[in-house]
């Protein structure tokens, strides 16, 4: 294992990781990719969003740090982001994950994330979570809208600062302790099961003027897309979107959602204006 105690930033080399369905990741991805180019430090960037890079072998033997980047699904990152990392070896090295999400339910992602690098041998210095349009307003729902906007952006600017200083040992801190959700992982993968029947139904073509360009099958992040079909496999798809979102024709669609968006806040105790004047925050 490298020391990377007291490295110069200069002398650093990041790996950046992250998954974006439908952008928001990467726009806050983006912006640390600026940061830490502005402070010197050597970053590069992998995208696991499509099928076949999560396919890819990889190791971070090069690097002296990693920062990754998930969307919040169910409360915690994204299964196929959670598979994905358990065959990767940190190899003791240090890391950060930074998540984006819609305004509720984010507490149990900041606890499982650190549960699980430290099984694959990394060594959490950060988090943080940043506000992020909630993927479902594209179906009638009204959370975080505008968002990420210049504050979220602002706080991630903060955020590489003080993840940086964390990677270099100039902050020899160690990350404050998350506490345990009232949700077990069991509970968590069980509610991601019936997402399909209590929420969301399949992504589908809803009329026939698709050009059949095919998008929708090749950007597919989980091979879950039928073009021929025009629909998406309930075993693999994720929700995510990402096919609804990029669809040049506009002919994807999933069901309505605006009557299920005033039981979500009430379920949450909130309102629409909580949710979007909610603050991306920083946990060291
Ligand atoms: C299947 C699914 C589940 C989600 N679950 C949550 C959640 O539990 N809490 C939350 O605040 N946002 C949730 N979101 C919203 C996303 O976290 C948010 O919109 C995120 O910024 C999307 O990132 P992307 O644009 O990079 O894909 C969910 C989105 C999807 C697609």
């Amino acid at each position: 294992m490298k020391n990377i105690e007291k490295i110069k930033m200069e002398d650093m080399k990041v790996m950046m990781v992250f998954f974006s369905a439908t952008g928001n990741t990467q726009k806050i991805a983006n912006v640390i990719q600026q940061k830490l180019h502005e402070l010197n430090v050597s970053v590069s960037i992998l995208d696991i969003t499509s099928y076949l890079s999560r396919k890819e072998e990889i190791s971070i033997s090069q690097y002296d740090a990693v920062i990754f980047g998930f969307p919040i699904y169910s409360m915690r990152a994204p299964r196929v982001c959670r598979e994905w990392l358990q065959k990767l070896d940190g190899e003791g090295k240090k890391c950060s994950v930074f998540f984006t999400f819609g305004g509720f339910g984010k507490d149990p992602a900041h606890y499982y994330i650190k549960e699980l690098l430290e099984k694959q041998n990394f060594k959490l210095v950060s988090t943080g979570e940043f506000l992020g349009a909630h993927t479902f307003n594209r179906s009638g729902w009204q959370a975080a809208e505008g968002h990420p906007n210049q504050s979220d952006f602002n706080a991630a600017q903060e955020y590489t600062i003080r993840t940086i200083k964390r990677f270099t040992g100039e902050d020899l801190n160690e990350i404050r302790e998350f506490k345990k959700p009232i949700f077990s992982s069991n509970q968590l993968d069980q509610a991601e099961k019936y997402r399909f029947h209590l929420i969301t139904q399949l992504p589908t073509r809803s009329n026939n003027s698709c050009s059949m360009c095919g998008l929708c099958e090749k950007m597919c992040p989980t091979n879950a897309m039928n073009m021929i079909k025009g629909i998406a496999d309930v075993n693999s798809c994720i929700a995510c979107f990402r096919c609804i979102a990029n669809c040049p024709d506009a002919v994807l669609h999933t069901n309505d959602l605006s009557n299920t968006w005033t039981k979500k806040l009430e379920l949450h105790k909130t309102t629409k204006e909580e949710i979007n004047n909610l603050k991306s925050k920083i946990y060291l």
